[in-house]
C-alpha cells in the first residue's frame, strides 16, 4: 500500500492507452442492453473468463468484438469518462489518448459521433478535474493505406473543431505482416499537415520495425518497442535521440510478449538511460490501470523510488504537452 500510495502521488503522465481498451465488461453489457446490441457471451463472468489470451492477435479479436457496443455519443462518452476518473485517482496529471475510428465507421457510426462523445468527457475531465488529454487518431495496421487515407479524409473537416484534442497520428493492430513501410505514404501526409506521430512497433514485431517506424514514418515515439533491445545499433541510436518508448508491463505479460513480469526488460531499458514510459494500453483487458502498471513492475523488478521517478518525470518529458504545460507538472 505504501508502494501504491507513493506511485499514486507522483505526477505523470499515461501515453500509450486505447480508449477502446478501457470497457469493462459491465460497461459492455450495460451498453449492449441499452443500444440493444447482442453478446456472444451469457454473463459478465464469461466474458471476462474468455480474456485467456495467447498472442496479439487472440485479443484483438475480442476487443473488437467488444467495442460493437459503442453506438451513440453517449456510449463514447461514458466510456471516455470512466477511464479519466480512473486516471485522475491513479496520479494522472495527462493523458495520450488513441482511438480506431476505422473500428467504428465499418459498422456505420460517424466518425462525428466517436470525436463527440470522446472530446466532451476530455472537456469535462479537464474543468472538473484539471486533468489536460489529447487524442491520437489511429489507423489499424491490418487495413490498407487507401482504407486509412480515408479515414484521415473523414477526420480533416472535423480538424478545427477539435484542435485543442487532436494533435497526433497512431499505428496500432496486427503487427506481424503490416510493417511500417505500408503506411509511409499517409505518415508523409500526416506529417505534412502538422500532425505528431507515434507508431506502434517492436511488440511482437521485429526490431527492424522499429527502426522503419523512425526512418519511414518519422515517429516522435515508439509504442511499445522492447523488442529494441535485441538490436545493440538501435538501442544506441534510441538512446542518443531520447527517443521514447511508451512500454505496456500488463500488456506484455498477459500478451505473452514475456513470461513473466521478473523478465520484464523494463528495468534495463531504463538502467541503459533510455526514455522508457510505463502505460497501461489496454486496461480492462490486462488487469490493471495505470498505477497497477507501476505498481506490479516496480514489485517484480525492484524498481527503486528514484527510478519509479525517473519513470513518472520520462512521462512528462515525452508526453506532447508544450514546454510550459511540461513545467508545470515537473
Ligand atoms: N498492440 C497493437 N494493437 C493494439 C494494442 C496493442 O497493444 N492495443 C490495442 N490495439
Ligand atoms: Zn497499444
Amino acid at each position: 500500500q505504501a508502494l501504491r500510495d507513493f506511485v499514486t502521488g507522483l505526477p505523470k503522465a499515461e501515453l500509450h492507452l486505447h480508449i477502446e481498451g478501457t470497457l469493462e465488461p459491465e460497461m459492455i453489457f450495460e451498453l449492449a442492453q441499452r443500444n440493444g446490441v447482442k453478446l456472444a457471451y451469457a454473463s459478465e463472468q464469461a466474458l471476462r473468463d474468455a480474456y485467456a489470451f495467447t498472442d496479439l492477435q487472440s485479443f484483438l479479436d475480442l476487443y473488437y468484438a467488444g467495442a460493437s457496443v459503442l453506438i451513440t455519443e453517449r456510449d463514447f462518452h461514458d466510456m471516455a469518462l470512466a477511464y479519466l476518473r480512473r486516471a485522475h485517482a491513479d496520479g494522472a496529471r495527462h493523458v495520450e489518448i488513441m482511438f480506431d475510428p476505422q473500428t467504428h465507421t465499418a459498422r456505420g457510426i460517424d466518425i462525428e459521433t466517436v470525436f463527440a462523445g470522446l472530446a466532451s468527457a476530455m472537456r469535462m475531465a479537464r474543468d472538473q478535474w484539471g486533468l489536460s488529454s489529447c487524442l491520437i487518431l489511429s489507423f489499424l495496421r491490418h487495413l490498407s493505406e487507401a482504407d486509412a487515407f480515408e479515414t484521415l479524409a473523414q477526420a480533416l473537416p472535423l480538424r478545427e473543431q477539435y484542435a485543442d484534442l487532436w494533435i497526433a497520428i497512431g499505428l496500432d493492430s496486427a503487427e506481424r505482416g503490416n510493417p511500417p513501410e505500408k503506411f509511409t505514404r499517409v505518415y508523409a501526409k500526416c506529417r505534412e499537415l502538422g500532425f505528431r506521430l507515434v507508431a506502434h512497433a517492436g511488440e511482437e514485431g521485429p526490431p527492424e520495425y522499429v527502426r522503419d517506424a523512425l526512418d519511414l514514418l518519422h515517429v516522435q515515439r515508439i509504442d511499445h518497442g522492447v523488442r529494441s533491445e535485441e538490436d545493440p545499433e538501435l538501442m544506441q541510436r534510441l538512446i542518443r535521440q531520447r527517443t521514447p518508448l511508451t512500454v505496456c508491463p500488463l500488456s506484455n505479460l498477459k500478451l505473452r510478449v514475456v513470461d513473466q513480469m521478473a523478465q520484464h526488460n523494463l528495468a534495463r531499458l531504463l538502467r541503459q538511460g533510455l526514455c522508457v514510459t510505463v502505460n497501461s494500453d489496454d486496461p480492462a483487458y490486462f488487469g490493471g490501470y495505470l498505477a497497477d502498471n507501476y505498481t506490479e513492475a516496480a514489485k517484480a523488478l525492484s524498481l527503486q523510488p528514484q527510478e519509479l521517478g525517473m519513470l513518472a518525470r520520462n512521462s512528462i518529458e515525452a508526453s506532447f504537452l508544450t514546454a510550459n504545460g511540461k513545467m508545470s507538472l515537473m
